[in-house]
């Protein structure tokens, strides 16, 4: 099928790639002229597994193609729109400016029978707002939320977990346009439907509360978990073992159960401000407001690390040499987007350390925001003579692949925070570190 996708971003860039890869004929379309020239050139203008294989195949296949050009959507059967959601410059609600400027750019090039599928993560109610303006074109408009984590971006596009489709709706049923419009997009993702993965058929209204509400519950559940943390700090209990244990219970699950730094990225930050907004606009603040209070939460775990680091260096950061392992806001990732782990070295470096930066990915990226930090490629080299070291993204090069006897061989000090909870306590405390964790004795 001849689809478009406006939007090369995380979103729009893994999408068109994805789609281009399980058979489609795919122009990824996108006002940013670098963006543009690098994804034609089949270059991956971010770090995300597996894109620049599915970029570069589908670029000589010929089936993808990008352009500044929205007339290139015009002959597209399905049109993505994969735009940013940002938050509002001046409050928590989220900035709609690219989702309209998309809409309104994308309607002059459809044909009678289009389908626009919006993907971006929108507040409740904007796909019936956007609605009729697609509808004037003889286009049906449907949402059909993202679910895709970055760093397993290209596997959670082609192989996710479910698709959901808000489609013009009466009386809780789907109109015959919408029925036609659920087909369509069940044709597009015809491998994932043909192995049974779950197709969810809602109304707008739905769809659009599928995405935030997902997105509000697994934020949820880690600052449920750093809360509990909170609380192990004061009483002297393990929020690992606590999370190990009550994980066991398949009603609550050990997964996102992960205590340390808290939540960052493009979209858990973002969307519970937005969808506390969109609630409290729509007369129904008290319904999430506990959101605010997992924001409040997550925020405090990261002055927890950085007081956990001042204290263990005697109070005073003021030319200690302090090793920050990791910028990204998590592993597999060069987004530095809200990123806790970030945050805490501007942070320390704000209290007067000397702050050194490693990061196998976001490097350039945290670059160009902090400039003010030192930034060292190399693992080793950024840990030598260390005072102390933060682990606060949990890449393999640092959880795994750095003992902590090598480790002493390269710092002065023999400290380490454990920012993500990633690493073996016992073994660092064995080879003579002085070990502290979040949430943990
Ligand atoms: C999230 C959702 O998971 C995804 O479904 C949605 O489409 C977009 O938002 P993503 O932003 O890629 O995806 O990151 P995610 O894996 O959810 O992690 C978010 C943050 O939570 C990271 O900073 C991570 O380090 C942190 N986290 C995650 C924890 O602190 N503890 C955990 O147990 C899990």
């Amino acid at each position: 099928m001849r689809l478009s996708v406006i939007g090369c971003g995380y979103l729009g860039a893994v999408h068109a790639a994805a789609m281009a890869s399980i058979g489609h004929e795919v122009v990824g379309i996108d006002v940013d002229e670098r963006k543009v020239a690098a994804l034609s050139k089949g270059e991956a203008p971010f770090f995300e597994p597996g894109l620049q294989e599915i970029l570069t195949e589908g670029i000589a296949s010929g089936r993808l193609s990008f352009t500044t050009d929205m007339s290139a959507a015009a002959g597209a059967k399905v049109h993505f729109v994969g735009v940013g959601t940002p938050q509002q410059a001046g409050g928590y609600a989220a900035d709609l400016t690219y989702v309209d400027a998309a809409i309104d750019g994308l309607v002059p090039h459809l044909a009678p029978g289009d389908i626009v599928a919006g993907k971006s993560t929108v507040p409740v109610g904007t796909a019936e707002r956007l609605a009729p303006r697609v509808s004037a074109a003889g286009a049906t408009l449907v949402w059909n939320p993202e679910f895709l984590r970055e760093g397993w971006a290209v596997q959670d596009t082609v192989d996710p977990d479910r698709l959901v489709a808000g489609v013009p709706s009466e009386d809780g049923a789907p109109t015959a346009e919408g029925a036609t419009a659920a087909d369509v997009l069940r044709e597009v993702y015809h491998p994932s439907v043909a192995k049974g993965t779950p197709f969810i058929v809602t109304d707008y209204a739905t769809a659009e509360l599928v995405k935030v509400s997902a997105n509000a519950f697994l934020a949820t559940k880690i600052s449920f978990i750093n809360a509990m943390a909170e609380i192990a700090e004061v009483t002297g209990a393990d929020v690992t073992t606590l999370a190990d244990a009550i994980g066991h219970d398949a009603r609550i699950g050990r997964r996102f159960l992960g205590a340390g730094i808290g939540f960052g990225g493009g979209c858990l930050p973002k969307d519970i401000r937005a969808f506390s907004a969109r609630a409290e606009e729509l007369g129904r603040g008290e319904s999430v407001a506990f959101l605010r209070e997992i924001d409040a939460i997550n925020l405090r775990r990261r002055d927890r690390a950085v007081d956990l680091v001042s204290t263990a260096l005697g109070g005073a950061l003021f030319k200690k040499n302090i090793t920050v392992l990791g910028a990204a806001f998590k592993p597999h990732s060069d987004d530095i987007r809200d990123s806790p782990a970030l945050d805490v070295a501007v942070r320390l470096h704000g209290l007067g350390a000397w702050v050194t930066i490693t990061d196998p990915a976001a490097i350039e990226n945290a670059r160009r925001i902090h400039p003010q930090l030192n930034y060292v490629e190399d693992r080793d080299e950024a840990l030598r003579e260390a005072d102390a070291v933060i682990v606060v993204t949990e890449w393999d090069e640092y959880r795994r692949q750095l003992t902590p006897e090598h480790a002493a061989s390269l710092t002065r000090g023999r400290i380490v925070i454990d920012g993500r909870n990633c690493l073996d306590a016992a073994a660092w405390r064995a080879a003579g570190w002085t070990y502290h964790g979040m949430g943990r004795p």
